[in-house]
């Protein structure tokens, strides 16, 4: 669901704030060519993490959800000269997509996508001492918000910050009877998050290309 004028603001935007990006253009045209379904961040949110990133300092950046890596751009291309992305994804026909997108941006330096279900793979981050993490990107499978949470409470350290897509899903987040376990999962992280006083949240609603979602921001305190 969308509606004419909020595809409009978003072109008009994209327009007047973006500019040309041939690298961000041959990603998703790379995505599309492949198969992959067309779910990635819209530009001008693709340019909210890349923001959110730089205003952060992030030298450290852990993405859950990789698809083609659109995200994983706009996010790595916020990392100084030394920074490091890892970018964890479950289906290795999107990672394939995504290194060789991340290679044509020039960056396959700064980032690793690994290739597994990352509630197996987080474990392994966390054997091998790759974090502590400055940003978390979680934007996967959303029954596994809550789990997802929890790891970023353990990667993370006092000032990280924390960005959540997709948890509005056209306001369902507010229905306490919804049966759709994405729903469930956005609900039962916010549960964790009201019991949680290491981090402080907002999240924003927004409107879009993408229809009526939203994004979920917190800090570890
Ligand atoms: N962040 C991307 C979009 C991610 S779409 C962008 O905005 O450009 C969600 C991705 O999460 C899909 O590629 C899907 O395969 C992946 N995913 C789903 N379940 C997962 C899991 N358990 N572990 C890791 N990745 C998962
Ligand atoms: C879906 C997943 C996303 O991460 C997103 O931003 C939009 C839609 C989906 O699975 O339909
Ligand atoms: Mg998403």
């Amino acid at each position: 669901m969308t509606d004419p004028a909020w595809e409009a603001v978003d072109a008009y935007f994209e327009s007047k704030l973006l500019g040309p990006d041939p690298v961000l253009d041959d990603c998703l045209r790379a995505s599309a060519a492949a198969g992959l379904p067309n779910i990635q961040v819209s530009p001008i949110q693709g340019r909210l993490l890349h923001l959110v990133a730089k205003l952060s300092g992030a030298r450290r950046i852990l993405e859950i959800g990789t698809l083609g890596g659109y995200s994983t751009i706009c996010l790595a291309r916020a990392l100084p000269e030394n920074g490091q992305l890892v970018t964890l994804e479950i289906d290795p026909r999107h990672a394939e997509v995504a290194r060789a997108n991340v290679a044509r941006a020039g960056l396959s330096a700064k980032v690793e996508v690994r290739v597994g279900p990352a509630l197996e793979t987080l474990p392994k981050l966390e054997e091998e001492k790759r974090g502590p993490f400055d940003l978390f990107f979680l934007d996967a499978d959303r029954p596994n918000n809550r789990a997802y949470l929890g790891w970023v409470l353990r990667l993370g350290h006092p000032g990280s910050v924390l960005m959540v897509d997709n948890v509005v899903r056209r306001g369902e987040v507010a229905n306490s009877t919804s049966t759709d376990p994405s729903v469930q999962g956005v609900r039962e992280m916010i549960e964790s998050l009201a019991a949680e006083r290491r981090l402080k949240a907002t999240a924003i609603q927004t409107v879009g290309k993408k229809g009526y979602d939203g994004f979920l921001i917190a800090r570890i305190e």
